[in-house]
């Protein structure tokens, strides 16, 4: 396992979401959910190359805001078209007011 500090847990006392540039090569969104966990899944549609940052959030389906795709915020699973592939997610913990990523 390889993991990364992202954010501070106190960054998320304004708001839900946050988007991480790990390398050039990597890019997250990172939620915390009404449900009081945190959720990281690669930052990119895998319909075309848009930001999932700003995407509509209902229960645990994210919305890409250009022509509507689901996935599931929990596993990275395209739920509907036009998306026909996932995106990834990644494994997150939080300790002692950091949140870390598994980028492994
Ligand atoms: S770019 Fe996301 S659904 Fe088309």
């Amino acid at each position: 396992m390889t993991w990364t500090s992202v954010a501070t847990s106190e960054e998320f006392n304004a708001t839900d979401r946050k988007y991480c540039e790990l390398s050039e090569d990597l890019q997250i969104a990172l939620f915390k959910h009404d449900d009081g966990k945190f959720y990281a899944v690669e930052a990119w549609c895998s319909h075309q190359k848009v930001s999932l940052v700003n995407g509509d959030l209902e229960d645990y389906e994210l919305m890409c805001p250009l022509h509507g795709a689901c996935f599931d915020l929990r596993t990275g699973k395209h739920l509907c078209l036009p998306a026909v592939k996932p995106i990834r997610s990644f494994p997150v913990k939080e300790e002692e007011g950091q949140i870390w990523i598994d980028v492994s």
